[in-house]
């Protein structure tokens, strides 16, 4: 039996990939969530916004495995608020803990456990990527301690909806460098773990704009309906759920070297993310300066 753990599959396109992985013979699936979201897996209890919710599920998971190992390992779950003014219970910028940090934190806890070759998908998102042209304003920057702490940015946007669109985008940048750092880790390379950031494409009709205005929840959903289906460059929440699944399961496989797998015209196409994504350094600075935000190691004196 192939284990899975999966984040994000209680709602919008994670949930039809959650209702395949489930459906799929042969595979256990473990769902961390906040609600049961009516799907067919069982959840665990898991809110990413809190670093003592994600140890406590981290824990759960371990108790489940019984001794098995993690051969897949989605962090699909994400938030976009409207401001960048929230703060998690742990003092984090809301969409940075939810959409990195605690993600990071599940990450590391479950390393250990993954299975030799396992596979790990990121939910990113084209708009981390300036060369995309999306309306969100796009990363300045991937600091972890600036992001956690956006008061602490003298980059930092003065106009809170402004920083909340950028929160989410770089967020996102996150993901994939998190994605290129977890390459790079000597105990990841030693188990050949295939590690993938995953651009489902603008993909209409989820859960994704409930934190934001009235305006904007109601085009999105118009945008998911039927209607939305004639504008090419969406993709539909059963093909960006058909893909999450299949990049799980090792159905759609990574050529050599290839990190970020985008979905266009229902398609994975495979190709380099954004200039900032791409550098090495600045994933490994990620990767070590979130270790002391979620208590791994001790912060530098
Ligand atoms: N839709 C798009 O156009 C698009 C495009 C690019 C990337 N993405 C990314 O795709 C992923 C899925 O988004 P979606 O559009 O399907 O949105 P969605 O319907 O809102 O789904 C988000 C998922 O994340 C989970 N989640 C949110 N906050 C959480 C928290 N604090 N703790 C635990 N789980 C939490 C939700 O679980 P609950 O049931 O607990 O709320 C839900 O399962 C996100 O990472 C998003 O950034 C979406």
């Amino acid at each position: 039996v192939a284990t899975i753990v999966m984040t994000g599959g209680t709602s919008g396109f994670g949930k039809i990939s959650s209702d395949r992985l489930a459906a799929t013979p042969g595979t256990r699936l473990l769902l961390g969530g906040r609600s049961q979201g009516g799907g067919s897996a069982q959840v665990l209890p898991l809110d990413l916004a809190r670093l003592a919710s994600v140890r406590m599920f981290a824990d759960a998971v371990l108790k489940r495995l019984d001794g098995a190992a993690i051969d897949a390992l989605i962090l699909n779950a994400g938030l976009a608020l409207d401001t960048n003014t929230q703060r998690t219970e742990d003092g984090f910028e809301t969409t940075f803990a939810v959409n990195h940090l605690g993600q990071y934190l599940l990450l590391r806890l479950l390393l250990p456990r993954l299975a030799h070759g396992a596979r790990v998908v990121l939910t990113s998102s084209g708009t981390h990527d300036p060369a995309q042209g999306t309306i969100l304003p796009v990363p300045k920057h991937a600091s972890a301690q600036r992001l956690a702490r956006p008061e602490t940015d003298n980059e930092a946007d003065s106009d809170p909806k402004v920083g909340g669109g950028r929160a989410y985008t770089s967020s996102k940048l996150c993901n994939v460098l998190t994605a290129q750092a977890l390459r790079a880790e000597p105990e990841a390379a030693a188990k050949h773990l295939r590690v993938v950031a995953y651009d489902p494409g603008p993909t209409p009709g989820t859960g994704l704009s409930r934190h934001r205005s009235l305006g904007i929840r109601a085009v999105w959903k118009i945008l998911g309906s039927p209607v939305g289906r004639l504008i090419p460059k969406f993709s539909s929440r059963e093909a960006a759920g058909k893909a999450l699944a299949d990049l799980a399961l090792g159905t759609i496989v990574p050529p050599p070297d290839q990190v970020y797998a985008k979905l266009r015209r229902g398609t994975i196409v495979w190709g380099p993310p954004s200039e900032l994504a791409r550098d090495a350094d600045l994933a490994d600075a990620l990767w070590r300066e979130s270790a002391p935000l979620v208590g791994l190691v001790r912060s530098a004196p």
